[in-house]
C-alpha cells in the first residue's frame, strides 16, 4: 500500500470514530419518549411499587421527600428526569 492512501484511510477512520462518539453523546442525553411522555404520578405508581407500596405523598414534607427520593433514586436506579418528575408529583400532592 502506498503511504498516501494509508494516511487517507487512517484519517477517514479517525473522522468516523469522532462522529460515532458524537452520536452516542447526543443520544445519551436524549430522554427516551416513553419517559418523556409519562407524568410524575405515573412514574411514581409504576416504579415505587416494585419493592414496596407506592408511598402516599402526604407521608413526608418537601424536604423529607428530597432526601427519600434521592435515597430511592439509587435503589430503584431511576434517571434524573424520572426522579425529578416523581419528586415534583410528591411535593405537589403532600
Ligand atoms: C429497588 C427497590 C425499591 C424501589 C424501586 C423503591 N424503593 Fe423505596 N425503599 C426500598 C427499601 C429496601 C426501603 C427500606 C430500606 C432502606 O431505607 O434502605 C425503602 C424505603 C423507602 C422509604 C422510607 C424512607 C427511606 O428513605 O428509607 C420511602 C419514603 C421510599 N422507600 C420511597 C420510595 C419512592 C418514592 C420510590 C419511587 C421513586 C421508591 N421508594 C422505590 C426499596 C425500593
Amino acid at each position: 500500500m502506498k503511504k498516501k492512501s494509508r494516511t487517507r484511510i487512517i484519517s477517514l477512520t479517525v473522522i468516523m470514530g469522532i462522529t460515532s462518539i458524537f452520536i452516542v453523546m447526543i443520544n445519551g442525553c436524549k430522554v427516551p419518549e416513553s419517559i418523556a411522555n409519562k407524568s410524575g404520578a405515573q412514574l411514581w405508581g409504576e416504579n415505587c411499587i416494585r419493592c414496596h407500596n407506592s408511598p402516599d405523598p402526604k407521608t413526608y414534607s418537601d424536604d423529607q421527600w428530597d432526601a427519600a427520593a434521592e435515597h430511592m433514586r439509587q435503589k430503584a436506579i431511576l434517571t434524573d428526569v424520572e426522579i425529578t418528575k416523581i419528586k415534583a408529583f410528591l411535593k405537589s400532592a403532600n
